[in-house]
């Protein structure tokens, strides 16, 4: 899989690629992540990428020309799945929605800044609109590191069997089971006994168990869904 992200700040990206599992994930080889500064795509001088907006008003609207460069550019390279802009405004993002895009081979993310993009950007560029929530970031930055961060974890070979991706929570529209380790018994606090039963088959029940009951508890919208 490849993924590149569109960005007027693209340090804001540096650091979530470059540690831990996606980091191993693009030195295996299993992904590749560039980050494109838009600046370099503009053709103004002083590399202008925002303006006033039409009609006035506070906030900075993302000018179309540096972007629809910079997509230009990309898509005469290859082809790509989807265009995805970030947005609060786009479909909410679940678990159900990185494992679709997990199953894509390329794909654009570009980040929003300011007031947002120029609409234009958004009916002739973009293909897809996501929201990682109801609430406002200063940039669409760290919603794309996110967004890659739980579809990258998704793609074969990137996380080894003992963080597997199907136990996790959401995976099977269940809250993943509470989890212990050493020592047993802490401050008389114990970990439950038939965990350390070495019944596998009792283990399982126990925490599909609690898996449900979480569920019921914490988030019961998913059990509707
Ligand atoms: N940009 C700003 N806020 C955002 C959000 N909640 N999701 C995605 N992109 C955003």
């Amino acid at each position: 899989m490849r993924i590149d992200i569109i960005t007027c700040l693209p340090r804001l990206l540096d650091s979530p690629f470059s540690d831990s599992i996606l980091m191993r994930a693009q030195n295996k080889g299993l992904v590749e992540v560039h980050v494109h500064d838009l600046r370099q795509f503009s053709e103004d001088k002083h590399k202008k990428i925002d303006d006033y907006a039409f009609g006035g008003g506070a906030g900075m609207v993302m000018m179309i020309e540096p972007i629809a460069n910079c997509i230009r550019s990309l898509q005469a390279e290859r082809s790509y799945d989807d265009v995805i802009y970030m947005s609060p405004d786009g479909q909410q993002f679940t678990q159900h929605l990185a494992n679709e895009l997990s199953l894509k081979k390329n794909l654009i993310i570009l980040c929003g800044h300011y007031k947002g993009v120029d609409e234009r950007v958004r009916e002739h560029f973009i293909t897809r609109e996501i929201s990682i929530g109801d609430y406002v970031l200063s940039g669409g930055e760290l919603a794309a590191a996110v967004v890659a961060d739980a579809v990258i974890r998704l793609l074969p070979g990137v996380l080894g069997d003992e963080t597997s991706a199907l136990t996790d929570s959401f995976q099977d529209g269940l809250v993943a089971p509470p989890v212990y380790t050493r020592p047993a018994e802490f401050e008389g606090m114990k970990a439950p006994d038939i965990l350390l039963s070495g019944h596998e088959k009792k283990v399982e029940e126990w925490r599909f168990q609690q898996s449900v009951e979480r569920t019921k508890k914490r988030r019961p919208n998913l059990l509707d869904e």
